[in-house]
């Protein structure tokens, strides 16, 4: 395959980008999508913060292949696998359950002391109606903070962890029982506010609110006012798009440079997603 076939759109103005004239399958070929156009996707990913592709009805083992043309896969600890695919996690919500995976802005993984670099995430089922994704760049956000902000997260450290969302006595094991496991593995890291996009070096505010505990160094009482403050802007900056799902899309996000939240508007219908998780490089502080 040429890269003369892709085409790249904006999907806003400031994150995602649509990725057409390719077929994904492909990629469990005899040397695989090639490197110009493995090239030309890694560019557009970074730049773009998301990319969409659509009609993508792959194999888990194409799904493996693409994702292995970037990085190697980043097994995710607590969710359940697809059947013969330790590397695939199932994001599934039953008809019958009433809360949902990914619900809330976060960034994967950023627990981890080496975050993964990024998902790549494929519609199996979706439901009739809802079930969207919203994604946003915190590039932008970086960007457009007062300089006060910009003063004030220089050279901080925020703690990351994993424990209340998916530890044994976390409110999600409350809420989603079985569908977590593994509660032992859960930890945490530390790592800057503002780091490095490793590939662009653009400057990314690396916080969310699903996953840190806390400003390393302040009282719970001065992190939760910087925190609180932080989300609003980057929330309510105009700096998101929201992706409409159909069996055989794919969103391909950055977790360096991008939140996401899935919808949670289905009630009474199954939504299946198949999540490959990839692995990333040590962060930087800007
Ligand atoms: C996730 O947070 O990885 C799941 C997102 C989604 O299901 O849309």
């Amino acid at each position: 395959m040429t890269t003369a076939q892709l085409t790249i759109e904006p999907a806003s103005e400031h994150v995602g980008a649509f990725v057409s004239g390719i077929d994904l399958a492909r990629s469990a070929e005899p040397g695989g999508l090639g490197d110009e156009t493995v090239a030309a996707i890694r560019a557009a990913w970074a730049k773009y913060g998301v990319l969409f592709f659509r009609d993508q009805n792959i194999s888990p083992e194409q799904h493996i292949a693409f994702a292995e043309h970037f990085a190697a896969i980043d097994i995710n600890k607590f969710f359940a696998s697809v059947d013969g695919y330790p590397g695939i996690a199932q994001v599934l919500k039953e008809p019958d359950q009433e809360h949902n995976i990914g619900g809330g802005w976060h960034t994967d993984h950023t627990y981890d002391p080496i975050p993964a670099r990024g998902s790549i995430l494929l519609a199996r089922e979706t439901p009739a109606t809802g079930g969207d994704t919203h994604f946003l760049s915190v590039g932008a956000a970086y960007d457009a903070l007062p300089d006060d902000l910009k003063k004030t997260v220089e050279n901080l450290e925020a703690h990351h962890s994993s424990a209340h969302v998916f530890g044994a006595q976390s409110k999600h094991a409350e809420d989603i029982g079985d569908r977590f496991g593994n509660s032992e593995a859960v930890g945490g890291a530390t790592h800057p506010v503002v780091i490095q996009h490793p590939e662009t070096g653009r400057k990314l505010l690396y916080v969310n609110a699903a996953f840190v505990t806390g400003i390393v160094g302040w009282s719970t009482e001065e992190s939760d006012e910087l925190l609180t403050r932080l989300y609003q802007h980057i929330v309510e900056g105009g700096f998101d798009y929201r992706y409409q799902w159909e069996v055989g899309s794919i969103a391909m996000w950055d977790n360096c440079s991008t939140w996401h939240s899935a919808y949670n508007d289905y009630p009474g219908q199954r939504r299946l997603m198949h999540r490959i998780t990839i692995e990333g490089v040590a962060l930087s502080a800007a």
